[in-house]
């Protein structure tokens, strides 16, 4: 008997703290196997998201220690980027598919890690870095986390609020609604006041790219613009925001400034790729606020929105409570292990060779996603 052929896909236990997804769902393992790979989950690797081994058992999954899931893997799945030490057994050239944050700081992440997938021979594809182009829309893992962080950002500034979200007539008196500002409307800012709205707040939002004022509307929210220096004209470059100049920073400062003091709530998820967050509060604009008041900050993690926010701290000031949190997808670990296991299927099933058994990626998202190939950094916002 020759043994089974096929790509071996190999799904790993996240052992990142607080990091409670997980790459691969029996959903997707079923389709993997179906597309011929044969896979591989380490034992516990789905627990936090309420996924036991039997689940995976029964999807048609070979479930075990670490070192026999890796041994001979063509493919390795992670939500976080693997040790690279970890990686020895893995078939020399072994792709490694996971958001592997090239640009971080920490001391799991970075540049340093790339390096050593390089080192180690590791193909390393960064999901993160896939282009905003439609065909990708289904495969992009940003935007799938960021709709789901957006929604538990208000549901987590919402508990610790000590008052209500909607408008209440009772017998004892009324509650008025909470007002509720949107700071950056990308795919989370949107989910944000979708949720702020579901849930009975008066709406309030802005950006800096223009063409979000349509989408601001559309939601039932009413656009709070910088109209005196011009922002971004439109989606801006792949849907991305840039640094925004002196003269737009300082108008944008007074426009928080007047707006800010009257909301009860503020949710901020202004990001530019492979840079701090933009500085969108300060100290003097959260104590004109008013006592009580909640911020949530999104981009806690990527150095804040917000001045003295820490990532999962409930920091407070001038009676105001600054929160955010490192890992917010985290907080929701099986609807976003779901996602994010989709994305990964839809990416490798829409690069699936039949001939090959295996996928094999085209110039425009290889080059896009690739970071390292054949003992080298090849990709070229790293170079
Ligand atoms: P992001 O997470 O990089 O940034 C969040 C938001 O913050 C953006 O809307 C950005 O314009 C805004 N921002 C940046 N600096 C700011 C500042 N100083 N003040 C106020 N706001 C600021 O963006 P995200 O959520 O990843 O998506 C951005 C855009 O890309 C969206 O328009 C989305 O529709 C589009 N997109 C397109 C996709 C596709 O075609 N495949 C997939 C996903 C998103």
């Amino acid at each position: 008997m020759t043994a089974p052929q096929g790509q071996r896909i190999a799904v790993l236990k996240e052992r990142a703290t607080g990091e409670t997804r997980v790459s691969a769902t029996p959903e997707t393992v079923k389709k993997l196997i179906a597309l011929g790979a044969r896979v591989a989950v380490e034992s516990g690797a789905g627990i936090a998201a309420s996924i036991s081994d039997e689940d995976y058992r029964a999807a048609g999954a070979e479930v075990g220690l670490a070192d026999a899931v890796l041994a001979g893997a063509d493919i390795v799945l992670g939500v976080q980027g693997p040790d690279p030490a970890q990686l020895g057994a893995a078939k020399p050239g072994a792709w490694v598919v996971a958001t592997l944050d090239p640009f971080g700081q920490g001391p799991a992440g970075g540049r340093a890690r790339v390096d050593a997938y390089a080192a180690a021979g590791i193909e390393a594809l960064a999901m993160e870095f896939m282009p905003r182009i439609t065909r990708a829309q289904s495969m992009d893992v940003l935007s799938s986390q960021s709709n789901l962080a957006g929604y538990k950002a208000v549901i987590a500034a919402a508990d610790i609020y000590g008052r209500a979200f909607p408008m209440m007539m009772t017998a004892a008196g009324t509650i008025s609604a909470a007002k509720c500002f949107v700071m950056g409307v990308g795919v989370a800012g949107l989910q944000a006041i979708a949720t702020a709205r579901r849930l009975g707040a008066q709406v309030s939002a802005t950006d800096v790219r223009s063409a979000t004022k349509e989408q601001i509307l559309s939601l039932g929210a009413k656009p709070i613009f910088v109209e005196n220096v011009a922002g971004i004209e439109g989606e801006g470059s792949g849907g991305y925001a840039t640094e925004m100049s002196e003269e737009y920073q300082k108008a944008q400062a007074e426009l928080v400034s007047s707006h800010i003091a009257k909301q009860d709530i503020v949710i901020t998820t202004a990001l530019i790729p492979g840079r701090p967050a933009p500085r969108l509060i300060t100290q003097a604009q959260i104590a004109t606020m008013k006592a009580g008041s909640v911020i949530f900050d999104l981009a806690a993690p990527q150095g804040g929105n917000v001045e003295g926010s820490i990532a999962d701290e409930v920091v407070e000031k001038h009676g105001v409570k600054i929160i955010g949190y490192a890992n917010t997808p985290a907080h929701l670990p099986a609807d976003a292990s779901a996602l994010y296991a989709r994305n990964l299927l839809n990416f490798l099933s829409a690069f699936w060779d039949k001939e090959a058994g295996k996928p094999v990626l085209d110039e425009e998202i290889g080059d896009a996603i690739r970071l390292t190939r054949g003992g080298a950094v090849v990709n070229a916002r790293l170079l």
